[in-house]
């Protein structure tokens, strides 16, 4: 039996493509229903879908063989007991600082406001700059508008959402694709089956 965890949301629906050129498809109704582990074509392979930053908690205890996660996530969760082996290269997009245009950003002390803590601390880190981060989970744009932080770290894709916040980019920290992950010890005991499935995901990219 394997297990594959897949993000809900955005991945999901770039993912599903994937597998079926792979040979794994789920249903309309299978996936239109509540149930949360998925049969799928094949009768030894489930898929589970949960939220993107359950992914590799998942795969990393074991309750899912392998998984699709974004590498913005993967930074947050850290290496433990994981393995990447392939940037599917979709669900592109860049983790960025980004604050008001006017913004004075030689501050002694910065406040970022984002879901990405670890990556966010470690980049400022980097640049020597000392700051205090301010843990969101999501509408990260807010934060500068109404004075809760100087600038923000968080993904931008077509720039849409800064541009509508009247927010510009200021730095880029990491460019950012969705990548095939898989838990450490499952990739020695079912070597053989987890690489024929990458193997077919890759040929199909
Ligand atoms: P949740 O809603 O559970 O908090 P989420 O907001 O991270 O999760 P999605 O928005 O579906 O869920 O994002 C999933 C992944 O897709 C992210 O981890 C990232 O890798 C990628 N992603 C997020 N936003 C964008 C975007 N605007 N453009 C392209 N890729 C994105
Ligand atoms: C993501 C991200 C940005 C936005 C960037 O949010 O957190 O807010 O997309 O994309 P853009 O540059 O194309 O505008 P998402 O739409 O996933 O909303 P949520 O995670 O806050 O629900
Ligand atoms: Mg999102």
């Amino acid at each position: 039996m394997l297990t594959i965890a897949l993000s809900k949301g955005r991945i999901l629906d770039q993912t599903l493509p994937l597998l079926e050129k792979a040979g794994i498809s789920i249903s309309k109704s299978e996936l239109e229903s509540r149930k949360l582990i998925l049969d799928t074509n094949l009768n030894d392979v489930k898929v589970i879908v949960i939220r993107a930053s359950d992914v590799p908690v998942f795969v990393q205890h074991g309750a899912a063989d392998f998984g699709i996660a974004g590498k913005d996530v993967l930074l947050e969760h850290g290496a433990n007991g994981i393995f990447e082996l392939l940037d599917l290269n979709i669900s592109k997009c860049r983790l960025m600082v980004a604050s008001k245009k006017d913004q004075d950003l030689n501050k002694s002390t910065l406040k970022v406001a984002t879901k990405y803590v670890k990556s966010a601390k470690e980049y400022f880190y980097r640049q020597g700059k000392q700051v205090e981060v301010i843990k969101l989970y999501g509408a990260m744009e807010l934060a500068p508008i109404v004075g809760l932080s100087d600038c923000i770290v968080d993904l931008v894709d077509t720039g849409n959402t800064l541009k509508a916040n009247n927010l510009v980019p200021i730095a880029l920290i990491q460019k950012i694709s969705s990548r095939l992950i898989v838990n450490s010890a499952a990739f020695n005991t079912k070597h053989k089956e987890i690489k024929l499935w990458i193997q077919k995901i890759k040929q199909n990219l």
